[in-house]
Parts: C-alpha cells; sequence; structure tokens
C-alpha cells in the first residue's frame, strides 16, 4: 500500500504494521483491536523516544546510518516528543502498541530515514528497555510520596510523645504504650518499602538494548555506549533472558503489594480507632462520609476504600506470576499482558499512599 506521507513523498504506508512485510493481506480490524496494547502502553511514549534517541546516536557513532539521517532521526523524535507533551499529536489507537506508534508518526514526518530506526533493533528488546526506563523514571516519584507519609507520621508522633494509647496483643488490651510509638511503627513498615523499591530499582539498572529480537544482531551495535546514554551502569549479559526476563515486573508489583498490604493495616486502625466503642481518633469530615438515615454516623470510607483495594494490588501480582509461569524461551506475546497488571498496581499503590497521607493529616 502507498500513500504520501507528510513531506510529499510516496511511501510504503507508514502505519502498517511493523512485521507487515511478508504479509500480502492486511490484518482484519478486530484482529487489530483484539491485539492492540497501545492504550496500556502509550504511558511510555517518552521512555520510548529517550531510547530511540539513544539508539540512533549510537548508530551513527558506529557509522551505521549517517549524520544526515540521524540528525533528521533526532529532529523527528523531539518534535514527536513535545507535541505529544502539548497534545497537539493524538495517539493513533490502532496502533499495535506505543512503539509502533512512534516509528510510523517518525517516518510520516522525516520520511525514509524514519524506518533506519529500527536497525539492529526489535520490539522485543526496545519494549524490555522502555519498561526499565518507565519505572527508573517512575518508582523515585512513589519513593518521594511514601518519604513524604513517613514524615508526616514522624511530625504527629512528635506531638504525640505523651499521648497514652492502649498496645494490644491478639486484639486484648496488654500494655499502655504511646500514640507517637504507634504512629512510629507504622513509619518503619513504610521505610522498610521505600528501601526494598530502592533495592528493586538496582536490579534494573543494566540496558537490555541490543539483544534483538532474542539473538542480538550481527551490525556492529554499541551496547556499553547506549547504556551509557541513558544512565544505566552496564548491559545485560544474556539475550535470550534479556528479553523474556519480567522477574522486575513481579518484583515490583509484590514491592506494591508489601506497600498495600502495610496500608491496609494502617486503615484497619483508623477504622476500628474512628468507632464510638474505641473513639482513639477522629476524622476530618473532608475525609469521612456520612448517612443520611442515620445521622449519627460518620463512615471512614476512605480508610475502607484503601483496604479494599489490597485485593486488586494482590490480584495483579498473581496475574503477573500466572502469565510468566511456564512460557518457553524466550519472547512470547503472552507477555504484552505484564503492563496492565504492572501498572494497575502502582497507580493504585500510588493513589492510596496520597489519600492516607492527606487523611492522616487533617485527622
Ligand atoms: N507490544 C509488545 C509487548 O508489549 C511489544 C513486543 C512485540 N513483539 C513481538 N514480537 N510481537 O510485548
Amino acid at each position: 500500500m502507498a500513500d504520501r506521507n507528510s513531506h510529499g513523498t510516496m511511501t510504503k504506508d507508514n502505519h502498517a504494521a511493523l512485521w507487515h512485510g511478508r504479509f500480502s493481506e492486511g490484518p482484519d480490524a478486530a484482529a487489530v483491536e483484539f491485539e492492540t496494547s497501545i492504550r496500556v502502553d502509550e504511558r511510555m511514549a517518552l521512555d520510548d523516544i529517550q531510547g530511540s534517541k539513544a539508539h540512533a546516536a549510537m548508530l551513527c557513532r558506529q557509522k551505521i546510518i549517517s549524520e544526515k539521517e540521524n540528525s533528521e532521526i533526532q529532529k523527528g523524535l523531539a518534535s514527536i516528543e513535545e507535541d505529544l507533551k502539548s497534545g497537539s499529536l493524538a495517539v493513533d489507537y490502532s496502533a499495535e502498541d506505543i512503539h509502533s506508534f512512534i516509528e510510523a508518526t517518525l517516518t510520516d514526518r522525516i520520511g525514509e530515514s524514519g524506518r533506519k530506526l529500527h536497525t539492529g533493533r526489535s520490539r522485543n528488546d526496545q519494549i524490555a528497555l522502555d519498561e526499565r526506563l518507565y519505572l527508573r523514571r517512575v518508582i523515585p516519584e512513589l519513593q518521594r510520596q511514601l518519604a513524604s507519609l513517613i514524615k508526616t507520621l514522624a511530625s504527629i508522633a512528635s506531638e504525640h510523645r505523651f499521648s497514652l494509647l492502649t498496645g494490644y496483643t491478639h486484639m486484648q488490651r496488654a500494655q499502655p504504650g504511646t500514640l507517637a510509638q504507634h504512629l512510629c511503627s507504622w513509619a518503619w513498615m513504610l521505610v522498610r518499602d521505600y528501601k526494598r523499591l530502592t533495592d528493586s530499582l538496582g536490579r534494573i539498572g543494566l540496558s537490555p538494548l541490543g539483544s534483538g529480537a532474542l539473538a542480538g544482531s550481527d551490525l556492529p551495535l554499541d551496547r556499553e555506549y547506549v547504556a551509557e546514554l541513558l544512565g544505566f551502569d552496564g548491559v545485560t549479559e544474556n539475550s535470550l533472558d534479556s528479553v523474556a526476563d519480567r522477574d522486575y515486573c513481579i518484583e515490583f508489583v509484590s514491592d506494591f503489594s508489601l506497600i498495600q498490604m502495610h496500608l491496609s493495616r494502617m486503615c484497619e486502625e483508623i477504622v476500628y480507632w474512628s468507632s464510638s466503642e474505641f473513639g482513639f481518633v477522629e476524622l476530618s469530615e473532608k475525609w469521612s462520609t456520612g448517612s443520611s438515615i442515620m445521622p449519627q454516623k460518620k463512615n471512614p470510607d476512605f480508610a475502607e476504600l484503601i483496604r479494599g483495594r489490597t485485593g486488586r494490588v494482590y490480584g495483579d501480582l498473581i496475574n503477573l506470576l500466572t502469565m510468566m509461569k511456564a512460557l518457553p524461551m524466550s519472547y512470547d506475546r503472552d507477555m504484552q499482558e505484564d503492563k496492565a497488571p504492572l501498572f494497575d498496581a502502582l497507580d493504585c499503590v500510588q493513589g492510596n499512599i496520597i489519600v492516607f497521607e492527606a487523611m492522616i493529616s487533617s485527622a
């Protein structure tokens, strides 16, 4: 199929699937709709562009593409980045995934040089790279939110060093304690969560790019240079493992599950502390709800919702573990299903941390 790109030159249809070359028939619309992941993976657009810029710079340094082609690719990618940020470029949801969309848009904008970006690269190593870049970008943000909640708990604790609180074991009155110690016990759980995220980040410090579809490339790629440009500590060692590995998704969702379990325990205490039987805490009106027919009630809905979303995050973890179970080496399309649970668990935990902090600050 031929069309006219933005430069007016005739090209093959840039938006045809990347693998379309050997096929004479286009895919059925229902098939495209079924297999696309773009609504889920579009959030990695900027990471995909960052990876592509580094890959093109390396191809040029290795004289695999020319200076002119590289400069067109760099400018094209920068313009796509700018337009995505400003909202003037809309994502095409009929594309197979975010990688295909960006490459097709690039080829629309700069012509044939756009196609050269795929040289020495497969979407199999590209997705493994994008996920790592994305996690390296967003996990520090999650850690900042956790740190802020830890500080808030510590600061409320410092005001309550002498506020007595019943201490329980087996939910039976045990020994007297202070609210400060109790709040700090919550904070320490979160400190461990923070450190666990740092440990997990340490394990995605190597760049998988250059692993190709599964067996690398016979082009003289400089994997170390790409890794250096992207701020990685080095490169992964085994190309099969590099495209087949999703341990990091499972590991981060386990980290999120622990955070969520801790939040759920904290919320459980807020729920019973706020009952008239206990009366240990009074939630602000902003962070509680009422009942029209039982006006005496002030319900701790937000704590309950955070507690209730724990099932979602654990479910995401089981989803990932099950999806990866028994997959043969190396990449299998099943693995495209990794992003929905990864992002869902991340969003859920992130939202819960923010709401818990607001709720506890105003109690
Ligand atoms: N969207 C795909 C994913 O997330 C990218 C890799 C596709 N590779 C392939 N061989 N079809 O897994």
